[in-house]
């Protein structure tokens, strides 16, 4: 099923999307980005026309004028910009006005969103048994921006969603010692490390590990192209959990 693509934004993203694209039996038939070359510089009618799907990797500063734009226009879409998600709401219900196809996610890796289910699993299966306790940790190269991760945050409430003794996510060191209802989840900055997060149980006697890295960004270029064709003919708001769910099932 082959998929007629916009890009929105033309950045590091962007430019691994439309290489990638082709795999996918994607074509790229328009880019728009407000400073690079032969790119359309902001959202068109023209721009859209012959793209089935419009795929945001630009900056948050502009995703929610994106969307919006987008929407208007009734395309389909893919986000994978983040710092919208205070307008969750919002933006569903436009979606829903505008009777399109929408799917976001912050994390478009096919291999976090299974380790978030097994960590889920995991979690539940330890949680029967009281000498073992969760902890994570995730390490990053020192460039990045932001301290705890966002996929940090995410896999500490999918392990308080289904842990019954912990109650609340400590991304700060634990002084002077940490309580039983604490979940430690510890962030190291340094070198060139790919994004790596941990999930870990222990009790006296054993250690268990859940371990995910990155090894390419284009992994989440692999996962928005698998979004952009699951989502063509669907009508909907959707994040990338919902897609994979559809297709486990
Ligand atoms: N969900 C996921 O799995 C995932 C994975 C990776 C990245 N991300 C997110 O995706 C976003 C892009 O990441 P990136 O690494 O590709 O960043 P990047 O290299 O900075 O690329 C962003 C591009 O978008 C352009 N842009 C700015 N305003 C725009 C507008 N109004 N319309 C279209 N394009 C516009 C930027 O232009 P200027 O440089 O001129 O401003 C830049 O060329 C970030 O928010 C990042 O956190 C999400």
């Amino acid at each position: 099923m082959a998929v007629k693509l916009c890009l929105l934004g033309y950045g590091k993203m962007g430019k691994m999307i439309a290489a990638l694209a082709p795999e996918f039996e994607c074509t790229v038939v328009s880019i728009i980005d407000p400073n690079q070359k032969d790119c359309y510089h902001s959202i068109t009618a023209e721009a859209l026309q012959d793209a089935e799907v419009c795929i945001d990797f630009s900056h948050p500063s502009v995703i929610l004028e994106n969307m919006q734009k987008v929407l208007s226009y009734q395309k389909n879409m893919v986000v994978g910009t983040t710092g919208w998600f205070q307008y969750l709401e919002e933006i569903k219900q436009q979606v829903q006005l505008a009777g399109t196809g929408f799917l976001y996610g912050a994390n478009f890796s096919i291999g976090m969103n299974i380790f978030k289910r097994l960590v889920a699993e995991a979690t539940m299966a330890f949680d029967r048994f009281p000498e073992f306790d969760v902890y994570g940790w995730e390490m990053h190269h020192k460039q990045k921006a932001d301290s705890p991760s966002g996929t940090a945050i995410e896999l500490s409430k999918t392990i308080l969603a289904n842990s019954s003794t912990k109650k609340k996510a400590l991304f700060e060191p634990a002084y002077p010692k940490i309580e039983s209802e604490e979940l430690h989840f510890a962030s190291v900055r340094a070198g060139s490390f790919p994004g790596t997060h941990i999930v870990g149980f222990d009790s006296e006697t054993e250690t268990i590990e859940l371990s995910h890295c990155v090894r390419s960004r284009s992994t989440f270029a692999y996962g928005a192209l698998q979004a952009a064709k699951w989502i063509k003919d669907r009508k909907g708001f959707f994040n990338f959990e919902d897609m994979i769910a559809d297709v486990l099932c």
